[in-house]
């Protein structure tokens, strides 16, 4: 059946392929901008595209470029050669799902990852540039405002070794008005080479980034407001005019491009802060939240998405970005605006201190030498990723109250784990080879590859990532393995508590009706 099912698509993929090059072939418009009109004389000659930065943006964004233009021959480019192999192996350095696919169908051919950075960069038309933009841990703006290091050096590295002109895409999510401080960058050593700056957002979600990028709600690319700005813009929605309907290709000026990304991640964190912010009130009252979800989804102005109640967002960039619009707000004197979204923060560091009080309460006030079960550990299914994952919170909240551990992840390595739960606040984010190095391995966690090894002889059982596969586990045989009274705590609200309860569990549900047991156990924040 999978079989089968696979076979359709890649099917579906070469047909979709064979047109494309057909089109491509007679209406692949002429690339412009920063004055490439050269390229449209030489017949034949790709375009030639890279991408500075192989990460879970650069990689899978740029996979989908050479697949969906096979006349464009696409360069992703690092500074981590370790990345770069593995970009280069079966052993891809990010997991998503139909990624190895699409990356297959390209590699080699016009699809190419490298560490050649000065050749790709001096040879390409279009660079993007898709490096970390960390929050800053040191200096002015510490704790909010981005740091634009990488991004700096990137921009230099391109006006040193450029030798044609070029149209310089921020891929990264950067402040506004980083443009502006870019083009400075390389116009000042710009030895008559011409640039245009564009901003073009990447508006993926990891865990379903290839059917994002397949079929993006929109394509945002933000320009100067003049005739060469206008024709670069021209340039970039004539790439992704290969598959994105025109209508939903966005062009803007710079500033409002920039802007848009990081309102967009605001408005997303601030939904789940509100209905976690809910979900506290619910348990409060004895109202469900997933029926108050369900109920306010269905007004058409609200809408179901981003409802569900959960310990708490992650990911490497709603927090990051949401400080840096704080930071931003500061610095424009906008004092009332960047609290309202520093709320949107705050109410995230609540739940997962919240929920790491209500396992402490409800296991009698101590879980000292206990063993905790923690099922899931990435920031959400789909995806390996740990950034700024709530697992990290709650599991430094449960040791610092001295648990033992027992971690089980389905896509996340013991190395990585133990990495999360050493590594300071903010320090993640940095290429691999420039992050500080984790001292040792944490005391009291044990990261195992089973649920049912994770759980056995343990005391209570976290649920933290929203993993298909913890929905059908065997709970009555991780009753039987467990001490009692055994407790799941269940942080994504995806297993039925009352059969739960009918096995015997006790069972605390983000924002669902209380058990007598945990209402007698009050868990202050
Ligand atoms: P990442 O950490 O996975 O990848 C960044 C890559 O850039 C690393 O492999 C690093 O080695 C490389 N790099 C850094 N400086 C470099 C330089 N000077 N030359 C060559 N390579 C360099 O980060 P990710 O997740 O891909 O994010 C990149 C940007 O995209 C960030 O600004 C992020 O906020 C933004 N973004 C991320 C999304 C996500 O879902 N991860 C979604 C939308 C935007």
């Amino acid at each position: 059946m999978q079989l089968q099912a696979s076979k359709a698509r890649a099917l579906s993929l070469s047909l979709s392929l064979s047109v494309l090059k057909i089109t491509v072939l007679h209406a692949f418009p002429a690339p412009c901008g920063a004055d490439l009109g050269h390229l449209i004389s030489k017949k034949g000659k790709m375009i030639k595209i890279c991408c500075i930065g192989a990460g879970y943006v650069g990689g899978p964004t740029m996979a989908v470029i050479a697949l969906k233009c096979p006349l464009i021959e696409v360069a992703v480019v690092d500074i981590s050669a370790a990345r770069i192999a593995a970009w280069n192996s079966d052993q891809l350095p990010i997991y998503e799902p139909g990624l190895d696919e699409v990356v297959k169908q390209c590699r080699g051919k016009n699809l190419f990852f490298s560490t050649e950075i000065e050749k790709h960069v001096s040879e390409a038309d279009i660079i993007f540039v898709s490096v970390n933009t960390p929050t800053k841990t040191r200096g002015l703006g510490a704790g909010k405002a981005a740091d634009l290091t990488y991004w700096e050096s990137a921009a230099r590295m391109i006006a040193d070794v450029s030798k044609s002109n070029k149209i310089v895409v921020e891929k990264s999510t950067v402040p506004v008005r980083t443009a502006e401080a870019i083009e400075k960058i390389l116009t000042h050593n710009s030895k008559g080479i011409r640039y245009q700056i564009l901003s073009n957002p990447e508006f993926l979600a990891e865990g379903t980034a290839i059917q994002d990028l397949f079929n993006p709600d929109r394509v945002l690319i933000g320009g100067r407001e003049t005739p060469e700005g206008q024709k670069a813009i021209k340039t970039l929605r004539d790439v992704y005019a290969h598959w994105v309907p025109e209508d939903r290709i966005i062009c803007s000026n710079l500033w409002s491009a920039e802007l848009s990304k990081l309102a967009a991640n605001a408005f997303l964190a601030q939904r789940i802060s509100s209905v976690n912010a809910m979900s506290a009130l619910c348990e409060a009252t004895g109202a469900d939240v997933s029926q108050v979800s369900h109920a306010i989804g269905k007004d058409t102005r609200i809408g179901p998405k981003f409802l569900n109640a959960s310990v708490g967002f992650g990911g490497s960039c709603f927090q990051k970005d949401i400080l840096n619009l704080v930071y931003i707000c500061e610095c424009n004197g906008l004092n009332e605006v960047a609290n309202y979204w520093k709320q949107v923060i705050k109410v995230n560091d609540y739940q997962k201190n919240r929920f790491v009080n209500r396992v402490v309460a409800s296991m009698f006030n101590t879980i000292s030498g206990k063993k905790i079960a923690i099922l899931g550990f990435a920031f959400k299914k789909d995806t390996g990723d740990t950034r700024e994952t709530p697992g990290i919170d709650v599991c430094k909240g449960l040791l610092g109250d001295k648990a033992h551990l027992s971690i089980y992840d389905p896509q996340v390595t013991e190395d990585q784990i133990q990495q999360d739960l050493s590594i300071n606040k903010f320090d993640w984010d940095h290429p691999i080879h420039l992050k500080p190095m984790s001292p040792t391995s944490v005391r009291h966690v044990n990261v195992v590859w089973d649920a049912y090894e994770a759980a056995k002889d343990a005391h209570g059982l976290c649920i933290l990532t929203e993993w298909d596969e913890f929905r059908s586990l065997d709970f009555q045989r991780i009753f039987d393995n467990m001490q009692k009274p055994a407790f799941i705590f269940d942080g994504r609200n995806i297993v039925n508590g009352n059969k739960l309860r009918d096995i015997g569990f006790i069972v605390y549900s983000i924002g669902k009706p209380l058990d007598p047991w945990l209402k007698n156990m009050p868990a202050m924040a």
